[in-house]
């Protein structure tokens, strides 16, 4: 529980926070998006233009209903962690997130691209799927697997929408491959306006290195450095479905396929790969410039699967009125990646679960609004959608 002092009441205040606290080639790392940032504005842009019908009269009482299943988890409310790199921002890192869903009794994505072990990951939430890009062929992906499997990851994401675009109008930060004494040396103008990260951090000094990408099943197989990691999947072909259908079935258990936005590739997801959930999402903004927001291409994909798989959003949620807007608009539940990162920066684990509170606040009072107890009773008679918000990519009349 975050101290009354330290306790923030939205998320636009938890960024405020990581912004003041962080030095500036870590927060820029964090806020990410890329080229021009169309996909990024337009992420949180598109829930602005989808209008709420309230109703004075139909709340039951007797607390909300939000609980859901995800890829087999049990989850308190409908708002899990998507998986995300660089979370060293926090001495913690994954750990804090982690014991922060854990407490609010939700699961999360850990990234192979993560700071911590997968096996202390998963101790601190069994509920942690592991997510992997496609890293070097059948053979590399199949290490990848075994490692989580033997660690007892709860299911797999596998993430394939990335294009490796590197520019940013705003400017790319430098990222250092680790954080020793002459790193700090060398950014010191700028860690020296953040004392307070500094502090926090010196008293481990980490590495920036992905334990989860050591070539071996075994914890103890030194870890590539983050850079390492990042050229060998640079150089890696993309898979084919065959592939993706391969990996599925040596995983076995739950499956999702994080970074659909097509119906078309949605429905392949679903008819040739059997995956248990997808996650319409466009990589936060971080990837193709260009690309609408997710929630814009959620109603087709969502109405095309009907119910043959578990349908996720991903990208642009802030507030608990987003998560009940997606909701409404066919999602199962949504998945968080910067609001928690701003949390996590501004506050550790405490400000992690200070966001997954605010945004069970935000859901609460919106369904209370439109007079609803549960999740499960929203759907599209309580939002107002203006024509031409949906996009339906990969269809023949779609656009
Ligand atoms: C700093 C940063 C690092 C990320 N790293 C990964 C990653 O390693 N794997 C992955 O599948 N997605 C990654 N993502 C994308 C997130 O999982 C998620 O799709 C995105 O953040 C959702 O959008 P939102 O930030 O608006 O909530 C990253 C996103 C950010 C901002």
């Amino acid at each position: 529980m975050a101290s009354s002092r330290e306790w923030f009441e939205s998320v636009a205040e938890a960024h405020r926070r990581a912004r003041r606290r962080l030095p500036v080639s870590v927060y820029k790392a964090l806020l990410a998006g890329t080229e021009k940032g169309l996909t990024l504005r337009d992420n949180v842009a598109a829930f602005d233009e989808l209008g709420l019908v309230p109703r004075l009269v139909g709340f039951p009482g007797g607390g909300f209903e939000l609980s859901t299943r995800v890829m087999g988890q049990e989850v308190s409310l409908p708002v899990l962690i998507s998986p995300t790199g660089v979370q060293a921002v926090h001495p913690e890192g994954e750990l804090a997130v982690a014991r922060a869903a854990a407490a609010r009794g939700t699961a999360m994505g850990l990234s192979s691209f993560a700071s911590k072990p997968v096996e202390e990951v998963l101790a601190a939430n069994p509920k942690t799927f592991f997510q992997t890009y496609w890293v070097g062929g059948r053979e590399r992906m199949l290490r990848i697997v075994e490692r989580a499997q033997e660690a007892g990851a709860a299911g797999m994401i596998l993430t394939l929408d990335w294009s490796f675009s590197h520019s940013r109008d705003w400017g790319s930060p430098a990222i250092p491959d680790r954080i020793d004494l002459k790193t700090m040396l060398r950014f010191a103008p700028e860690v020296a306006l953040r004392p307070g990260w500094l502090l926090r951090y010196a008293r481990s000094l980490p590495e920036l290195t992905v334990p989860n990408m050591a070539p071996g099943p075994g914890p103890k197989e030194a870890a590539p450095t983050f850079f390492g990691a990042y050229a060998e999947w640079m150089g890696s072909p993309s898979p084919g479905w065959d592939d993706v259908a391969w990996l599925r079935e040596r995983w076995g258990g739950p499956f999702m396929l994080k970074g659909v936005m097509r119906v078309d590739e949605a429905l392949r997801a679903v008819e040739e790969v059997g995956v248990t959930a997808i996650s319409v999402s466009n990589h936060g903004g971080n990837n193709l410039d260009g690309v609408p927001a997710s929630v814009r291409a959620l109603p087709a994909i969502a109405e095309a699967v009907g119910d043959r798989t578990e349908v996720l959003l991903d990208g642009g949620i802030r507030r608990g009125s987003d998560v009940v807007k997606a909701v409404a608009l066919g999602a199962r539940a949504v998945m968080i990646g910067r609001a928690y990162l701003w949390g996590l920066a501004a506050g550790g684990q405490a400000g992690v679960e200070n966001v997954l509170d605010v945004l069970r606040g935000g859901i609460e009072s919106t369904l209370r609004g439109l007079g609803k107890g549960s999740i499960h009773r929203v759907g599209r008679e309580d939002l107002i959608v203006p024509e031409g918000f949906e996009r339906r990519l990969g269809v023949e009349d779609g656009g």
